[in-house]
């Protein structure tokens, strides 16, 4: 190798602007991998990834390159571009010097593409924008270069305009990231300095972290410290990503790879740890900010005798994912289970689907709802804040940059798929969280018969309280048994009935089918019957099977 130069980088833009697919071709270009017909986002890894055909994880790969006589290694990170997942974007910074910014020349700059730039921005990382798909007919890379320089202040000269299907022009890419994105300033003759960037739990090996070393080296064998636990360990394996793992006998300060060190337990090795040898203290990476969840869900085991399989299987994902906060949370209806926090709707769906696929669960999530503070006092009679224009900037002469103050439980549901079908797809959209604001809220009542459900007690805004409450009301009505009585559905708020739905009354007799004297077959059936009443909750006179509930609560 002698000398080499190194350098990370993560790349990013909007969804589908062919991040993943420029990553197929730098594997390619650098020989990671064989060129073949089918590599297909080969670091779209996760069975989720490819049926969604979106990143939901950052993937990492150490690829070999050579130039003008030399040879670099250089660390690429391909990261996510939805919204949803930019905790996986900004994590992935704090290991890189710089940034591949990939924007379609068909769609131009999206919102995310300006976030992602200012995230590159202000941690001082250097920025190369490559305009990709110009294979495409109405592709126009000069319009884009145009926003470019608009946008960022990023002279049009700096673009790299590329079409990463075809392979056209990638080479150029590979070059500016070794003439524009400095090494990583490291030590390799200090004690060993990593930070833990990533984990995964495996089922046989344990934790296995994600390391880019800042300074000094590490072995198999080492004794290495966690900064976050104190706990000392011995580490059994490291290697490299290529993309898949290679053990190697050492990993040197300024690479990325994995180390494997006996951990095995989820708590250990968290993401943003750092990891120095045993009796060679160093002062701690600063590790990463947590993440603000934006939507809330509760999740239980469809069958309570699940629960601590679904327990473990959570812990491990949200080690894999640490976006999610999880908090024990029981429900009468649906028992003991958690209330999760999530960065959106799609990473909300992405999860329960891992859950499923990669750890073979089964559960029900409910329907989310947003973060709210309540003050119990004439406070809620202050006007509700609608939402309120901040900025505007015109990007060109088709393009305008809006930021508004949103109330986010109007932004979570279906904000995103409304503005995409009005204007045709053309716009996009990103959001941050502005702090909580006073608003109309209520809380609104689901009552049976004038007894209060409790499992369905919400928080809405006034004006969405009607709807709602008519929405409950029916679902409940067509998931609630008829029982020897009338049953009345109501939705109140405070002692206001605002929605109405009726049961009629239906008479049951379950020995009317045991004509005859038959005491065994009679018996039997009282006995299903009494069975059938275990899994009924009682409110009031009315018995309410579970499954009702979960009908009510459930996102679909
Ligand atoms: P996310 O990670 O989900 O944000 O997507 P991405 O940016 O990684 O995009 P991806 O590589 O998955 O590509 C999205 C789609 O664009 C795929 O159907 C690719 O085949 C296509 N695509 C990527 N690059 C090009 C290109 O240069 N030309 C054309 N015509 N299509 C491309």
């Amino acid at each position: 190798l002698g000398k080499p130069d190194m350098s990370k980088f993560p790349y990013h833009a909007h969804v589908d602007h062919g991040k993943s697919t420029l990553a197929d071709r730098l594997l390619e270009l650098t020989g990671t991998i064989d060129k073949t017909k089918n590599n297909k986002q080969v670091l779209d890894k996760l069975q989720v990834e490819r049926e969604r055909g979106i990143t939901v994880k950052a993937q990492t790969a150490s690829l070999f390159y050579n130039f003008e006589g030399k040879q670099y290694l250089l660390n690429l990170i391909d990261t996510p571009g939805h919204v949803d997942f930019s905790y996986e974007v900004s994590r992935s910074l704090s290991a890189c010097q710089g940034v591949l910014l990939v924007i379609d020349a068909n769609e131009g700059i999206q919102a995310q593409t300006v976030a992602n730039f200012f995230l590159a921005f202000e941690a001082q990382l250097s920025v190369i924008p490559v305009i990709n798909k110009i294979d495409l007919k109405n592709a126009d890379p000069e319009m884009v270069e145009k926003q470019i320089e608009k946008v960022f202040d990023i002279p049009r000269n700096e673009c790299i305009k590329i079409s990463a299907k075809l392979g056209t022009n990638v080479e150029s890419v590979l070059q500016a990231v070794i003439e524009r994105i400095p090494p990583p300033k490291v030590h390799r003759k200090n004690p060993l300095r990593a930070l833990v960037f990533d984990s995964i739990f495996d089922q046989y090996r344990g934790v296995i972290a994600n390391v880019a070393l800042f300074d000094g080296m590490v072995s198999k064998g080492d004794k290495i410290v966690s900064a976050h636990t104190q706990k000392t360990y011995e580490v059994n394996e490291v290697g490299v990503l290529n993309p898949n793992e290679q053990p190697t006998l050492k990993l040197y300060a300024g690479q990325v790879g994995y180390l494997i060190a006996g951990m095995k337990d989820v708590t250990e090795a968290q993401i943003g740890d750092t990891l120095y040898l045993h009796n060679h203290p160093v002062e701690p990476l600063p590790g990463f900010k947590s993440a603000k969840p934006m939507v809330f869900a509760g999740m239980y085991p469809t069958d309570q005798s699940e629960y601590n399989n679904l327990k473990s299987a959570i812990e491990k994902l949200t080690l894999n994912d640490s976006s999610v906060t999880v908090h024990r949370d029981s429900s009468l209806a649906l028992g003991a289970g958690w209330r999760l926090g999530f960065l959106g709707l799609l990473h909300m769906e992405v999860f329960n689907q891992r859950l499923e696929q990669e750890y073979n669960t089964s559960v029900i999530l409910t329907t989310p709802t947003v973060p709210y503070k309540a003050i119990l006092s004439s406070a809620k009679l202050i006007k509700a804040r609608r939402a309120v224009q901040k900025h505007l900037m015109f990007i060109d002469q088709n393009r305008v940059m809006l930021k508004y103050l949103f109330p986010l439980n109007e932004i979570v549901v279906d904000f995103y798929d409304s503005l995409k079908s009005l204007s045709s797809g053309y716009a996009s959209f990103d959001y941050e969280d502005a702090g909580y604001q006073t608003a109309e809220l209520v809380k609104m009542d689901i009552l049976l018969n004038g007894n209060i459900v409790e499992e369905l007690v919400t928080v809405v805004h006034k004006e969405k309280a009607y709807s709602v409450g008519k929405t409950i009301c029916e679902r409940l009505k067509d998931s609630l048994p008829r029982q020897l009585f009338e049953i009345a559905i109501q939705a109140a708020i405070g002692s206001k009935i605002i929605a109405r739905e009726t049961v009629k009354a239906y008479k049951k007799n379950v020995l009317a089918k045991c004509y005859g004297g038959d005491i065994t077959r009679k018996m039997k059936l009282l006995k299903r019957q009494a069975e059938g009443k275990k899994k009924l909750r009682k409110i009031g006179n009315i018995e309410v099977p579970k499954d009702a509930f979960i009908k009510v609560l459930k996102t679909q």
